[in-house]
């Protein structure tokens, strides 16, 4: 044995495989880690590769040393030994030369080039196409709407993963399970909301918005119009006490500052989708004070508060549907109808035509299909005289009942907007009313509360042409002049899929 530096078992063919499949993986991956640390951008998904892939080869590699170097010294001990030998390479032999300089010099520009594809390659993972088209199907929902959505810029991954390696190692787990799932069909329809895992706000959605900057009031008009043969219309102006703060000017009152800004708020939620809410804590960050609301309506025993785990409030519990808004049809209907692309004097054009988007349809070829016959028939078998005089009219209200269907009905994946309820609001959801329904109080007797004003003014109502106006604010009267006793959930969302 000459001068070796490691013990004989190690000098075999299988070790030496695997010392180059070790040693390949290690350079690519502190390759990656380079390129990341010198990228202006944070870039989330180098980490699939660098921290997820490479290391499997990585340690493939370390095996394959390993169990070269055991059979080795097994068939050593065995007494079979006769020194192994590395092959002798002649260089004076032109062919063996020939041989050597191609190997080498294929060896290295093929590194390159992997090297080089790895990049693209996770360049490629990081775009929306990728996110949202690869897994065409599960992802079509989420996807259509985003693009439709205010964060259409902003790439998946500023609010699934974030900047910071962490969470890309997280998602990337969870990622590797999706992946799987697909391959096999194995993902569940609709995908459940919300998401367990997804990063809390302040690494996501506050990298964006500041949330020590909100202030003024929005305003907001909607048109309504009833189910009748007149599609009777009504008119809501309401300012959206949407503030919170302003970091020169400090603290206003408004919805984000009460929430987000100076209280901390705990809630426990009984349900998956968080909406049986019986006991809310709020941490005051000025004193530390706490304040626990309990809802009466719920029975809870509070023994059990150890065995749940309290969830802190942010962004997503009210903006869950920043970017994959799933639109409720009366709302739709309503402003194409106040645009005047759905005609308003179709009799029953209000009815019908939320009527045919909410039947549940196997596929959007059917349901196309389907909402064109109805609508048409309709008025052939009981307005005969409209429809003979106003075809062009019921055409072009077909075609935008049809884009309705398409941008927010994914009958693949049985997505509507009842299994993604938008928690802004509180008429096609419980919403904010999953607290503030007047039934959370605290120990001191304070309610959390179902005041009207407190989250909007309405300024301006019209209804039966009549318009009210104040800037005081309006008793809100309902537009179809029901008596509401129960929160407006209990009455607008039923049926469906
Ligand atoms: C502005 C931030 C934002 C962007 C951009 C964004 N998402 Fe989301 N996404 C969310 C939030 C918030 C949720 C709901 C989380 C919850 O309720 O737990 C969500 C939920 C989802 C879900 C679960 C199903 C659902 O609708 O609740 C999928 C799938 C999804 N997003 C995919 C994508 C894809 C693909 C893209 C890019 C094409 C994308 N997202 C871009 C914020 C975003
Ligand atoms: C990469 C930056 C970025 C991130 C991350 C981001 N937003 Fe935004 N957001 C924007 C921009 C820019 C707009 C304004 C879009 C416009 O007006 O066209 C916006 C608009 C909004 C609006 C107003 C939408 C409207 O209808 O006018 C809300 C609400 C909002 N974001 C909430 C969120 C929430 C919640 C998150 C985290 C899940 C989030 N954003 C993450 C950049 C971002
Ligand atoms: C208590 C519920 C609640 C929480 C928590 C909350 N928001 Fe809002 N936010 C609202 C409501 C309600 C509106 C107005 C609804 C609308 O614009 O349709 C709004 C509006 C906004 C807007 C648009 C403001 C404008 O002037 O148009 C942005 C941006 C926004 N929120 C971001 C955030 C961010 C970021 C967070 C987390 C730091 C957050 N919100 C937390 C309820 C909330
Ligand atoms: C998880 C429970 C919860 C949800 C959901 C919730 N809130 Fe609240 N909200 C509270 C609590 C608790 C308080 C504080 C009550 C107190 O301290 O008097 C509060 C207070 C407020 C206040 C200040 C009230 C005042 O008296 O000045 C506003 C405005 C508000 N919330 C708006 C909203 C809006 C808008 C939504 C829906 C988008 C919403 N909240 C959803 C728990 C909730
Ligand atoms: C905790 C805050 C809060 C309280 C309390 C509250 N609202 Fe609202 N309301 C909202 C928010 C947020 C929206 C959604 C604004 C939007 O469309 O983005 C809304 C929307 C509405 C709308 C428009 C609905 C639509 O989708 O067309 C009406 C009408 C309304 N509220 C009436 C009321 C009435 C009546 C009460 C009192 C029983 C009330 N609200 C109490 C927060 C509140
Ligand atoms: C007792 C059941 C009931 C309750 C509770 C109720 N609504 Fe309604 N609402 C109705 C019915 C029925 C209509 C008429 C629907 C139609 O003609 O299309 C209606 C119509 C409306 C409309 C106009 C129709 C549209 O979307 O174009 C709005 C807006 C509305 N309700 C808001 C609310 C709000 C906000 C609340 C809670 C404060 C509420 N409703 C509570 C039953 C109810």
């Amino acid at each position: 044995m000459k001068n070796k530096k490691l013990p004989q078992y190690f000098y075999n063919p299988i070790t030496l495989i695997g010392v180059s499949i070790a040693s390949v993986s290690f350079g690519l991956i502190l390759f990656l880690m380079m390129l990341d640390m010198l990228a202006k951008e944070s870039k989330p998904y180098v980490g699939i590769i660098a921290f997820i892939i490479l290391p499997v080869f990585l340690i493939i590699g370390l095996i394959i040393i390993a169990v070269g170097a055991f059979k080795e010294r097994k068939r050593i001990k065995s007494g079979k030994f006769e020194e192994r030998r590395l092959p002798v390479l002649d260089l004076n032999d032109t062919q063996k030369r020939r041989a050597v300089i191609i190997f080498s010099v294929g060896t290295i520009v093929l590194l390159m080039f992997s090297a080089f594809g790895s990049f693209k390659a996770y360049e490629y993972t990081e775009t929306d196409e990728f996110c949202g088209t690869v897994c065409h199907t599960p992802m079509e929902p989420e996807f259509v709407a985003y693009q439709n959505s205010p964060h259409a810029r902003v790439g998946c991954v500023n609010c699934h993963i974030g900047s910071g390696a962490d969470w890309f190692v997280k998602s990337k787990i969870t990622g590797a399970y999706q992946f799987y799932s697909v391959l096999f069909n194995k993902y569940s329809r609709p995908i459940p909301t919300p998401i367990e895992n997804l990063r809390p706000a302040a690494g996501t959605c506050e990298q964006c918005h500041w949330p020590q900057n909100f202030f003024s009031e929005k305003k907001v008009e909607y048109n309504y119009f009833l189910s009748d043969e007149n599609n009777t219309r009504s008119e809501l102006t309401m300012l959206l006490k949407v503030g919170g703060g302003n970091s020169e000017f400090g603290n206003t009152s408004g919805i984000h500052w009460h929430m987000d800004i100076k209280n901390e708020i705990y809630y426990l939620a009984l349900d998956r989708e968080r909406n049986i809410i019986p006991y809310v804590k709020v941490r005051s960050l000025e004193d530390g004070k706490e304040t626990i609301f309990r809802n009466r309506t719920i029975p809870f025993d509070e023994k059990d508060l150890d065995k749940h785990e309290l969830r802190k409030s942010d962004c997503i519990d009210c903006h869950n549907r920043p970017a994959h808004i799933f639109n409720q049809p009366d709302k739709m209907v309503n402003e194409f109808m106040a645009e005047g692309v759905i005609d308003v004097n179709l009799p029953f054009i209000k009815s019908i035509a939320v009527g045919a988007l909410e039947k549940p349809y196997s596929n959007k070829k059917i349901a196309n299909d389907s909402i064109r016959i109805l609508i048409t028939e309709f008025y052939q078998n009981n307005y005969p005289e409209i429809y003979s005089t106003k075809k062009a009219e019921i055409e072009k209200a077909i075609s935008y009942i049809q884009r309705i269907y398409d941008r927010n009905y994914f009958p693949s994946m049985l997505v509507s907007w009842r299994k993604y309820p938008n928690n802004i609001g509180h008429t096609y959801a419980v919403g904010c009313f999953r607290c503030h329904d007047g039934n959370m109080v605290s120990d001191e007797g304070k309610v959390v509360s179902n005041d009207c004003n407190i989250c909007h003014t309405m300024i301006s109502q019209t209804i039966d042409n009549v318009r009210q106006v104040s800037l005081d604010g309006l008793e809100f009267i309902h537009p179809s002049r029901k008596d509401i006793k129960q929160l407006c959930s209990d009455c607008h969302v039923k049926g469906g899929y």
